[in-house]
């Protein structure tokens, strides 16, 4: 199990800890490393003694049993200290990353600290260096959108962590991760899917300028032309834009096998899909996308949308939160969250989602809205929220 950027050695020992406490079968040889480019927090985390600060969510019974206390510092029992190794290490150098090396991977709040494309390197390290289905954990903010689809997110206990796909692509080639401009809070840079956002983009741009005119007047792009792998999806959003799910549909269909099988050309069918009431035609391409995609945010919420009209609430409020945990800036599912609570009485629930939702709702970009506002514009869903908000101030 490697820390990576350990710090000053905290994560690494409390794998330890709870490895003793977990009790294993004496024959599994567990290893645990921790590396850090800084050789102070690597001094302190050798010595292992840490302040009652740092011990502040470290239940009393852990504490007592494995912390003597010396003056104000509280120093680590010598069985785990001796459990763990710590090197200096660079993360981004190739020496610590030999395949297969480790089933379990802790790289917390570190790669905030990298550039996209150092992150991304850095990920794709990781993965290389984990056996088949090993584990990867980020910091509860970090995703790995837009850095690497070598893994698969797993959901468990309100946390989300990744698991190693047992083949990797050889050399795939990440787009370039954009600018976090549209991200509401500080975060690893978030892909959303740029040529798709440059798509829809373009289009909500036309549609506003031609919003007297009608469709049949629209330039129907010769679609024999589009047997790109980037299709052009401008007319099928702009029948989207009017609601004319159905022709939109139609639309898609007419594109080459190629281009349909496109990430960007397959999330728009799902919203087509659930938005006509297709549940189970969205289903089945919300599952292609995430084959193609599975850190599709987009793919996550839909799903959700799908589930909730299905009645099952609570796997639409996990593909929710996913959506959420994916993309922090994307209001919509922050909407969804909110409205599912107030429906099944978690007021604080509805009311941080959708207080959420309206502050994101402000900046969410309008091909957003356009793809998953379900036919309201920004201000329609703010209001909407605000009054969903006031109902909480009426007496009960
Ligand atoms: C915010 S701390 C996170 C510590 C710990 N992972 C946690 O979540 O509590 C970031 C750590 O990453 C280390 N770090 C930053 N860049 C690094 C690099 N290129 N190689 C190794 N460690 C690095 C820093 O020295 C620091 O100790």
């Amino acid at each position: 199990m490697l820390s990576a950027g350990c710090s000053s050695g905290e994560e690494a020992y409390s794998l330890a800890i709870l490895i003793q406490q977990c009790a294993l079968d004496a024959r599994w040889a567990i290893v645990i490393k921790g590396v850090d480019i800084n050789p102070r927090a690597l001094e302190k985390a050798r010595l292992a003694r840490y302040s009652l600060w740092a011990l502040r969510e470290t239940p009393e019974d852990i504490q007592k049993r494995y912390f003597a206390t010396d003056g104000r510092e509280h120093v680590l029992a010598k069985s785990i200290r001796d459990s763990v190794t710590f090197e200096e290490e660079n993360l981004a150098s190739d020496a610590l990353w030999t395949a297969d090396s480790y089933d379990v991977v802790f790289c917390r709040n570190v790669l905030m600290y990298f550039t996209p494309e150092s992150a991304q390197r850095a990920v794709r390290r990781i993965s290389r260096s984990l056996a088949p289905g090993g584990y990867l954990f980020l910091g509860h903010a970090e995703n790995l959108r837009g850095l690497s689809q070598d893994f698969e997110l797993c959901h468990t206990h309100g946390t989300f962590y990744y698991r190693r796909k047992a083949e990797l692509e050889p050399n795939l080639v990440l787009r370039p991760v954009p600018s976090p401009a549209s991200s509401a809070q500080p975060n690893l840079p978030l892909d959303w899917a740029s040529s798709w956002l440059e798509t829809v983009q373009r289009s909500s741009d036309r549609i506003r300028a031609l919003t007297e005119k009608p469709i049949s007047e629209l330039a129907r792009p010769p679609l024999s032309a589009t047997a790109s792998v980037a299709p052009d999806l401008s007319l099928a959003l702009q029948l989207l834009a009017h609601e004319r799910f159905g022709e939109a549909l139609d639309v898609l269909q007419q594109l080459p096998p190629s281009s349909a099988r496109d990430p960007d050309a397959v999330l728009l069918r799902a919203a087509l899909l659930t938005h006509s009431g297709k549940l189970e035609d969205a289903e089945r391409a919300c599952t292609e996308l995430l084959v193609l995609d599975g850190l599709s945010a987009g793919a996550h919420y839909l799903r959700a949308l799908c589930r909730e009209r299905s009645g099952n609430t609570r796997a639409a409020v996990e593909h929710a939160q996913t959506a959420t945990y994916l993309d922090p800036g994307f209001a919509m599912p922050h909407l969804h969250l909110g409205l599912m609570a107030r429906r099944t009485g978690d007021r604080v629930t509805a009311q941080r989602e959708l207080e959420q939702a309206a502050l994101l709702l402000q900046r969410e970009d309008p091909s957003r809205l356009l793809l998953f506002g379900g036919g309201f514009n920004r201000d329609s869903l703010i209001a909407l929220c605000r009054s969903e908000l006031e109902r909480f101030k009426e007496p009960t």
